[in-house]
């Protein structure tokens, strides 16, 4: 049995025995999971947190102005550090592209660059004797996340969700994890009985590893500048239709290897595909495809072939889950 009041008064309690009078820090995502996990330890533990986002270069469009503008109205003024490690990222994931490779570097480059964060804290506030340790690592992991990383009991991995499975093994943070057995409905609920705005309760979910996991081949800044345009052209266009909050996802990825011929103006192009992969889901551990009108599809590949130079097909996933998952990679 299920009350979001009994959740909010347990997971307060418990992260304040948990974490004492010692610092956290948590990672924001922009998205409902950590903003709800942050808004929960913020009410634990006050400004012992600090919030901690870092650019890591696979955002999409305009998304970290979004987030550094949406964190002041949603967390009640708790501080927040950006952190700018794009060139740090794709470095690391230079010439890679094996799915779990990519998880795996993308959880580890995330936990070296809350390190870091971690000892700027501790070298600005020298003065105050219970910063020095900073020692707790907040993350907004759901349920899923620990399923699919074959974290949950005799289960198997299907992917490393990059706070979960794709952590370093000498990880030095103790996690606090308030969210870990909670759907993402139930999610949502804690959010908004915390008194977050719609406008992050009801984002449609965006995972970790950011684009770096929808362009499917190796990672390079041009491609995720390619993804960027195409993805917020359908992210425009279904706003405009008013579709985002009924579709619980709209991924757009890149096929990056993959170049067909097309014909532009009279001339030849010789172009990378999109794939469109909207879909409705209730918890993200099933999913079918969302059925969006024929004529906003239509819109939306005008748009993208005609606006994106270098992309010259979109396709449209059909594929309910299972047997595919959300995210291509
Ligand atoms: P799949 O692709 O397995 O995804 O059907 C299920 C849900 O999880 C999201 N996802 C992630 N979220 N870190 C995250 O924070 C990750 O590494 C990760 N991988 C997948 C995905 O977007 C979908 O909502």
């Amino acid at each position: 049995d299920w009350s979001v009041d009994q959740v909010i008064e347990h997971q307060v309690a418990a992260i304040r025995e948990q974490i004492g009078d010692k610092r956290a820090i948590v990672g924001l995502s922009g998205g409902v999971d950590s903003a709800v996990a942050a808004a929960l330890v913020q009410r634990a533990v006050g400004d012992q947190l600090t919030a901690v986002y870092v650019n890591h270069g696979l955002m999409r469009k305009d998304e970290s102005t979004e987030i550094e503008r949406a964190f002041g109205a949603s967390t009640g003024g708790a501080k927040l550090v950006m952190i700018d490690a794009e060139a740090d990222f794709l470095s690391a994931l230079e010439g890679v592209s094996d799915p779990e490779q990519k998880r795996k570097i993308i959880g580890e480059r995330f936990i070296r660059t809350f390190e870091q964060a971690q000892a700027d804290i501790v070298a600005e506030s020298a003065h105050d004797p219970n910063a020095t340790d900073v020692r707790f690592l907040v993350q907004g992991t759901v349920y899923p996340d620990v399923i699919e990383s074959g974290d949950a009991d005799g289960s198997k991995v299907i992917k490393s969700h990059h706070n979960v499975g794709g952590l370093p093994e000498d990880l030095e943070f103790e996690l606090v994890e308030p969210l870990r057995q909670l759907f993402k409905d139930e999610v949502r609920a804690v959010g908004t009985k915390l008194g977050l705005p719609d406008e992050i309760v009801w984002r449609q979910p965006f995972p970790g590893p950011g684009l770096g996991i929808r362009i499917v081949g190796a990672i390079s800044k041009e491609r995720l500048d390619l993804l960027r345009e195409a993805d917020a052209i359908v992210r425009e266009e279904l706003t405009a239709s008013g579709l985002d909050r009924e579709i619980w996802q709209s991924p757009v990825v890149l096929l990056a290897d993959v170049r067909s011929v097309g014909v532009n103006d009279g001339g030849r192009t010789y172009g990378h595909p999109v794939v469109l992969r909207p879909v409705h889901s209730e918890d993200a551990m099933t999913a079918s495809f969302a059925r969006i009108p024929y004529d906003i599809l239509d819109r939306i590949s005008q748009r993208i072939t005609s606006e994106v130079a270098g992309i010259n097909r979109v396709v449209l996933d059909i594929t309910g889950k299972p047997p595919g998952t959300i995210e291509w990679e």
